[in-house]
């Protein structure tokens, strides 16, 4: 019955890792040989033996702390990135909203980038323009839609890239932490948006550290915690783990 539309099966993913040059280039230089054949040899693991199934029409949470490993799962679903251990399976076309203003161009006009980004998203020429107006109408920036991006703030950046995928026709939609520069409008339209999407049968995959949105939105959610999966289940229960384990932290923290 359910359709796995994403499955990932003992997916690890190291970088060399550079302590050695951190910890002082002038020692490093001094044992130059050793130096690199230890640095060749080391690794850092920003993602290790994660296995999970995420289901067509799911939305699917994923919580934890900053670099935890939450955007290293979503650049290998998407494919930027490629797994150093493992196997991932993508079923259906994927429209990244990542880093912000990935896919942008800074001398371009806010127009123009909507071009641009709806063409790269497999849109036609005609097809975007066609949208234009109803893009330009969700993105409420006005005036402002006609200037250079550069002249824009992260959150004016957001807006624009959400209203861009609003009237895209995606499979699967990987969003990472955009809401967030968001004003608290800006978001609930785009969790709006997100429901209509939901409605509509599409997968989508959610990054956020606002509690209350995940409550929101997410079938399930997935707690990243320390490169691996520490808990994953219904919203609810993976939520009131995640809430418990914070407010521990911060008693045993304080003085
Ligand atoms: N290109 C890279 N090279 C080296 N280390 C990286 C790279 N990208 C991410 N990392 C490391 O991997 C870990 C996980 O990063 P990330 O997935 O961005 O975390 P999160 O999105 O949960 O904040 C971090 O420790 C980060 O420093
Ligand atoms: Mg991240």
């Amino acid at each position: 019955m359910n359709q796995t539309v994403i499955i990932f099966e003992r997916v690890s993913k190291s970088y060399p890792f550079y302590s050695h040059m951190t910890a002082g280039l002038k020692k490093f230089l001094l044992t130059l040989p050793s130096s690199l054949r230890e640095l060749r040899n080391r690794h850092f693991e920003a993602l290790r033996d994660v296995s999970f199934e995420v289901y067509k029409g799911e939305t699917f949470g994923i919580i934890g702390k900053n670099g935890a490993g939450k955007s290293t799962i979503l650049g290998l679903i998407a494919g930027v990135i490629k797994p150093t251990k493992g196997k991932i399976t993508v079923r259906g076309k994927v429209y990244p909203l990542l880093e912000l203003g990935a896919g942008f161009h800074k001398e371009l006009t806010g127009r123009e980038n909507i071009i641009l980004n709806g063409v790269l998203m497999g849109m036609t020429r005609k097809e975007v323009m066609k949208k234009m107006d109803s893009i330009i109408e969700f993105s409420e920036l006005g005036e402002f839609i006609d200037q250079p991006l550069r002249t824009y703030s992260s959150g004016m950046v957001a807006r624009l890239a959400f209203s861009v995928v609003a009237h895209l026709d995606p499979d699967i939609l990987l969003i990472d932490e955009v809401l967030a520069v968001g004003d608290v409008n800006f978001q609930k339209k785009c969790l709006k948006k997100m429901k209509e999407f939901k409605d509509k049968g599409v997968t989508m995959i959610f990054v956020s550290h606002s509690i209350e949105e995940i409550r929101s939105v997410c079938d399930r959610v997935m707690w990243i915690d320390n490169h691996t999966i520490r808990e994953m289940g219904k919203t609810e229960e993976v939520l009131e783990k995640y809430i418990c384990d914070s407010a521990k932290v911060f008693t045993e923290s304080s003085p």
